[in-house]
């Protein structure tokens, strides 16, 4: 019998629409909650010194290495990370590791679609008029804050035990982010993602100028924004001898740009095979970072500086990730003239920077059933959604599973599964074979500089993060041991096996296939 030719797959049908898609899938929560914590907490203009070297060291390099991998993978009809290692390496352990290609995004995205619901919530909250009323005549921030602290608590059914139990609204807005998700997906790779990322990123830009424009030019009785961009953009230059601060630079240029999730491997793969990657991957790259400095780091920071000093923003930075954008920011925002609007068009801003993002995750997932299953479209999305829709009671009944999940995938996982990338692919593979394969039709050439970075300094700077964590993180993490941190771990170990299963029997059925 002839051998069976892999299915068609889907392509991007344009050039911009192919790097709003990706870049729609790097800008995301983290750009507009994440970083301008991160920033605060370590030292405004001390953590964008080794942030932007981690950009030129990590970022740019692994999102070469990653499109480089899926666009050779999808001219060989795979977009995922077990399937493509397998090509490059073919051995168990090759396989085993892209397992981590496909629990990263799912893990992730089961809590991140969560959080993106909380976005949608808080503007329909706003737009109805349903949020929280001011604190007036408050003296401190603590009480100008507490209204808002109080309603996100409800929002999420935070109270004294174990088992949260939130209210109307988050099951309401989780339940339409679940179907708008659901909807763009089932429409597929072009006609759905690309189509979608072709309205959403210029409409979020919209969004964020506006903000932007109204935050700058913010003063109040205890300063105003420009000595919030002051902070970010003054480095204290003996903070840099704090590891920490590098550490997490390093970490959030990963989260931002979608690296080491596996995601970005499957995005590519819907390049055409003699489509550039480089210059792609460059402007890709770029726009989240615009999307991430320029306006992510001109709302939060600049508005909480102008409110509370900037002691106050960080000490706020410092009191848990949500804060700075669901406590403080309404808070502010609802004091403004017009606030309603702006609350909600903060929020709504967060969302659909969110949905872009949870599509590129779940389509990983999508991908692999496709691909290595040769199952139909919809049948791969639904298997997948339903797999998110029976984990997503964890996040949202169990609490602190969604932080420890963000430790193990979204943290550690990543940087760890980025490594393992640049060792399969730099070094596997071959740095020259690498290398000519990241320039193959490319509108530009990169510099032979890259090499080096690629093959030693990246996987280097990856190396000592790891050890960093292991030695700093890890004890203080172990020692965690309550019966929600081990049900979080279980319920981590679990998906892993599934996936490890499938994978192999996906691998059994693509040797049988090419044996008849
Ligand atoms: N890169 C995505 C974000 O920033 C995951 O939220």
């Amino acid at each position: 019998m002839a051998k069976k030719l892999p299915r068609a797959r889907e392509l991007w049908k344009s050039r911009t629409g192919l790097i709003l898609a990706m870049a729609g899938g790097a800008i995301g929560l983290g750009n507009f909650l994440r970083f301008p914590v991160q920033a605060a907490e370590n030292g405004g203009g001390a953590f964008m010194i080794p942030y932007i070297i981690a950009f030129f060291v990590i970022g740019i390099p692994l999102m070469w290495i990653e499109c480089a991998i899926g666009r050779y993978g999808g001219a060989r009809g795979h977009g995922t990370a077990p399937a493509i290692f397998n090509l490059i390496w073919k051995s168990p352990i090759s396989r085993l590791i892209g397992v981590l290609g496909l629990w990263i995004p799912l893990i992730v995205v089961i809590y991140y679609i969560y959080i993106e619901s909380w976005t949608l919530g808080y503007s329909i909250h706003f737009l109805l008029g349903t949020s929280p009323e001011l604190a007036i005549g408050a003296n401190t921030p603590d009480e100008f804050l507490k209204p808002y602290s109080n309603f996100l608590g409800t929002y999420l059914g935070a109270g004294e035990g174990d088992l949260l139990s939130p209210s109307f609204m988050a099951y309401f807005a989780l339940i339409v982010t679940l179907a708008l998700n659901l909807i763009i997906l089932l429409r597929g790779v072009s006609r759905g993602i690309e189509a979608f990322a072709k309205f959403a990123l210029p409409a979020l830009f919209i969004m964020a100028i506006i903000l932007l424009v109204r935050v700058l030019t913010l003063e109040t009785l205890s300063g105003n924004a420009i000595e919030g961009l002051n902070f970010l953009w003054t480095p204290d230059l003996n903070l840099l001898k704090n590891p920490g601060v590098w550490v997490a630079a390093a970490g959030q240029m990963f989260f931002t740009l979608s690296l080491g999730f596996g995601s970005m491997i499957v995005y590519s793969s819907y390049l055409r095979a003699n489509q550039d990657i480089v210059l792609n991957g460059l402007s890709s790259a770029a726009i989240n970072e615009t999307a991430e400095v320029v306006l992510g780091g001109s709302i939060a920071i600049p508005a909480a500086v102008a409110f509370f000093g900037v002691a106050g923003a960080v000490s706020i930075a410092q009191s848990g990730a949500f804060n700075l954008g669901f406590v403080s920011l309404p808070a502010i925002f609802a004091s403004m003239p017009a606030g309603q609007f702006l609350g909600f068009l903060w929020f709504f801003l967060l969302f659909f920077a969110g949905l872009t993002s949870s599509l590129f995750l779940i389509q990983t997932i999508i991908a692999f059933f496709e691909d290595e299953f040769r199952l139909s479209r919809t049948k791969s999305v639904l298997i997948t959604m339903g797999i998110i829709v029976s984990s997503i009671f964890m996040i949202i009944f169990v609490n602190q599973t969604l932080d420890e999940w963000d430790f193990w995938a979204g943290t550690v996982g990543i940087v760890f599964f980025g490594l393992m990338e640049v060792v399969i692919f730099m070094w596997v593979f071959g740095g020259e074979k690498a290398w000519a394969e990241i320039n193959r039709d490319g509108t530009i050439k990169v510099p032979r500089f890259f090499y080096y970075v690629l093959r030693y300094i990246t996987p280097l700077f990856m190396l000592i993060l790891l050890v960093w964590w292991g030695i700093e993180l890890l004890p203080e993490e172990l020692e965690k041991a309550s019966w929600t941190i081990w049900a979080a771990r279980a319920y981590l170990v679990m998906l892993f096996v599934v996936l490890a299963v499938l994978v192999f029997m996906a691998d059994r059925r693509r040797n049988r296939e090419n044996e008849s």
